[in-house]
């Protein structure tokens, strides 16, 4: 009967499905607008030296360790843990999986709005009077509205729902090949655009140009926390869809290639984003206000300055779509495998229950805005309005759900496990996998207790 139901349990068809789709969730939001900008202030290819190796220390540690859970368990983030280690409480991992993957799914498909909305924006010319827009107020006035964030979630959750309903062979992995080739071509042409740009050179020195001055432990830790985000770790996204990866796959190489891909995007959003903010001569800002404030003042100076806005919008919205698809499928799986739904009910449910929360945590940006709860940030108690505060919560959630997987990986499932699915059940060669277990068992969970402490505490400051 296990058999049975092993044997129909969809998946992936292709190593290329494979690489689009965890691609597709690594590569979101963070590669476009928080990586090119900590590069940028931390001190530009030194701090890429910094985040290569919290990559190596951790990123891929915990990436192959989530591919191993799911595919020796091939279950979903809860059953996994059910699995590996009946009856003992190692399967609340999973339920904190859930917890976060709810959260992210609420404020992540609010922002995937904006930037759907920011697309109609930009064809209806809102953000194109040259000079006369206050972008700032253009973009506050929006997020604050409490309807209109609202309507262009309602939208974007119901794509994804449309794709995940369809399950992974025939819905998240097609649609991934088709979304992930565009998304590489629309940056290629953005890149090519900023860099011949007059001036562009300006803003090739702020990102990249060494500076070790500016490397102090704040970069550090920055790079470690957006390892983790950047590669959507400790969550439960990669061990749900390493659950969907044949056997005869090589986790070690796919591991390899998601992350250089997720790095390599993330550089480019940089060459695409910063050239042209300094051959323009406007400040740079962090976060959304670069790619909502900073980039539409950019575009509107910039000659066919509206097509690559609207490209630039495309792609923001493809990258947060492919990733908000990877969060939901953690709940649906969850629903659909624990709860025995239907995948219909479990992608509805899912759709329905996250939308109704994002849309609530949105009115923090406005009609709740004087509604402010307290979060302990650095050791300082910091008051923060709901959309914030969940945004907030979820990142230090995120260390603490890698440090359950390397825990787990490094000191709890039998070796023989881990490295049979490492080498396939022999298939493949495994030279490295003696430095992964010394990682996964030491480095990676000391690691992340330093970036979870000095997050909360502000220790080592
Ligand atoms: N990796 C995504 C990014 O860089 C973020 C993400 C987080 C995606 C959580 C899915 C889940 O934006």
């Amino acid at each position: 009967m296990l058999e049975n139901n092993s044997l129909k349990r969809d998946g992936f068809s292709s190593k290329l499905g494979i690489l689009a789709t965890t691609a597709g969730s690594a590569i979101g939001l963070g590669n476009i607008w928080k990586f090119p900008y900590i590069t940028g202030t931390y001190g530009g290819s030194a701090f890429i030296i910094v985040y290569l190796l919290c990559i190596l220390l951790i990123g891929l540690p915990i990436m192959l360790s989530e591919f191993i859970l799911g595919r020796s368990s091939q279950k979903n983030c809860v059953g996994a843990f059910k699995k590996l280690a009946p009856k003992t409480p190692w399967f609340m991992g999973g339920w904190l999986s859930i917890l976060t993957t709810f959260i992210i799914a609420g404020f992540y498909g609010i922002i995937a709005g904006w930037s759907l909305n920011y697309i109609f924006f930009s064809l209806v010319g809102k953000l194109n009077v040259s000079k006369t827009v206050d972008f700032e107020s253009v973009f506050s006035q929006f997020i604050s509205n409490p309807w209109q964030p609202v309507l262009a979630q309602i939208i974007i959750m119901a794509l994804a729902g449309f794709i995940l309903i369809s399950g992974i062979k025939n819905g998240i992995e097609k649609y991934s090949r088709i979304l992930m080739p565009l998304l590489l071509i629309i940056i290629i042409l953005i890149v090519i655009r900023s860099l011949t740009l007059d001036g562009a050179e300006k803003g090739l020195d702020f990102l990249l140009k060494p500076d070790f001055s500016k490397l102090n432990l704040a970069a550090i830790i920055s790079a470690l926390g957006h390892a983790f985000f950047s590669l959507s770790l400790g969550m439960g996204v990669i061990m749900t869809y390493g659950s969907y990866i044949g056997k005869e796959n090589n986790l070690m190489k796919t591991t390899l290639q998601v992350t250089i891909t997720d790095t390599l995007i993330a550089l480019l959003a940089g060459l695409a984003i910063f050239p042209a903010v300094f051959a323009f001569n406007i400040e740079p800002t962090s976060g959304p206000g670069l790619v909502f404030i900073t980039l539409p003042n950019v575009f509107s100076n910039m000659p066919l300055g509206n097509i690559f806005e609207i490209l630039f919008f495309i792609l923001l919205t493809i990258a947060a779509l492919t990733s908000l698809i990877s969060v939901l499928e953690v709940i649906v799986s969850f629903l659909h495998e624990e709860l025995k739904w239907s995948r219909k009910k479990s992608t509805l449910i899912t759709i329905i229950s996250t939308t109704t929360f994002g849309a609530i945590l949105s009115q923090g940006n406005g009609v709740l805005s004087n509604f402010n709860i307290p979060f302990i940030v650095e050791g300082k108690s910091v008051n923060m309005n709901i959309f914030d505060w969940f945004i907030t919560l979820s990142d230090q959630l995120l260390p603490l759900g890698g440090l359950i997987v390397a825990v787990f990986i490094g000191w709890i499932l039998k070796d023989k496990v881990t490295k049979n699915e490492c080498s396939s059940n022999g298939l493949y060669k495994t030279p490295y996998y003696s430095v992964f277990k010394f990682l996964i068992k030491y480095i990676t969970p000391l690691l992340i207790i330093f970036i979870f402490l000095s997050n909360i505490f502000g220790l080592f400051k």
